[in-house]
């Protein structure tokens, strides 16, 4: 996998894009992310926190504007639109000044509310002088934000409390030239588990397992590798329409596995691979044994990603003519397409 872990905030142009993803864009049946001037509303990874020092400010694209990321000097993260309402300044070029954003034009000050609190000259703060600030979280090592005033839900747990879990020391990324939903289909496409992953279903296709909830839907994905035999059993999600979930057991290692997918332009996704496995007991054997499914899973899924890759940086996606055995992707398909869409932040990140 690519490591993109650098800095960009110098940069004009942090996605190498493939500019025919645009015309991949319109596919019958389907809405793309923006198309309708909206995009769903789901927690979006912005960045590594480890790329995000305590007095540090980013860039990144987001949705189809731009946002600036800080940490203050007291360590919290926070998303906001990246242009000034002073002059228009891009406000990821600016600076930290102890808990606010400062505009390296005339030096505005922003909180992490968004709310302009003083001007540089010392002139009275204009009445709605703000940035939009968006829902903050940090977590599994990665900064997120939400597409909305409020969040519609929280990050799940990756099986156990984050407290008894480790992680994988490296939490690679990957850019993909499709919509972060593309990616996620595949999760309830039984027939490309097979015929891509190389996958054998121990059971019917858990159609009837399948639970479907307003911004989640999961289920037991019991089979094992048709080349090896090893068995695995997990359970799967997907939260959002963006951020793929598993827990579970592959050849004998239990890991978690957060796949979540940013959008730093339409049609584009940026992917983290996080790897989690449980501390057990916490004495040495537990940790070794932690260790080697951290290793295990790394290696497993970055396999399995890879195997999609193709498809998803060429697909011209479209609703067409779906068989009795995709009906769980039909179904997945319209819960993408029924899920709420909303731009708060329009008027502010373009
Ligand atoms: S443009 Fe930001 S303070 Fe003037
Ligand atoms: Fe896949």
């Amino acid at each position: 996998m690519q490591d993109n872990s650098g800095n960009d905030r110098f940069s004009l142009h942090e996605f190498a894009v493939d500019r025919s993803i645009d015309a991949r864009r319109t596919g019958r049946g389907v809405t793309f992310e923006g198309q309708d001037g909206r995009f769903t509303q789901t927690w979006w990874p912005m960045c590594r926190s480890s790329e995000l020092a305590p007095g540090k400010v980013l860039g990144r694209g987001f949705l189809d504007g731009r946002v600036a990321i800080f940490r203050t000097e007291k360590g919290v993260a926070q998303v906001v639109s990246a242009y000034c309402p002073h002059n228009g300044a891009d406000l990821s070029v600016g600076e930290v000044h102890q808990e606010e954003l400062r505009c390296k034009f005339h030096r505005w000050c922003f909180d992490r509310s968004g709310t302009c609190t003083r001007t540089g000259s010392g002139d009275r703060v204009p009445p709605g002088a703000r940035v939009f600030a968006y829902p903050t979280r940090e977590r599994f090592g990665l900064i997120w934000a939400f597409n909305g005033e409020t969040p519609l839900f929280e990050l799940p747990d990756l099986g156990y409390p984050d407290d008894e879990l480790i992680f994988h020391a490296n939490i690679p990324s990957l850019d993909v030239n499709a919509d972060p939903w593309i990616f996620m289909c595949n999760t309830l496409d039984f027939n490309h588990i097979k015929c891509v992953h190389g996958l054998k279903f121990e059971h019917a296709e858990p159609d009837a397992e399948i639970r479907w909830e307003p911004y989640a839907v999961h289920y037991p994905l019991r089979a094992h590798f048709a080349d090896t035999g090893a068995p695995v059993s997990y359970d799967l999600a997907i939260h959002g329409t963006n951020i793929f979930w598993q827990t579970g057991v592959a050849n004998g290692h239990w890991f978690g596995f957060l796949f979540p997918a940013g959008m730093h332009r339409p049609g584009t996704m940026r992917c983290y691979t996080i790897i989690a496995a449980h501390k057990g007991d916490g004495s040495p054997q537990a940790l070794q044994a932690a260790r080697k499914a951290l290793d295990f899973g790394m290696e497993l899924e970055t396999l399995v990603v890879g195997q999609d890759l193709e498809i998803l940086n060429t697909i011209r996606f479209n609703r067409g003519h779906f068989t009795r055995s995709d009906r769980a992707l039909a179904r997945f398909m319209d819960h993408i397409m029924e899920y709420p869409r909303a731009h708060p932040g329009a008027q502010w990140i373009k």
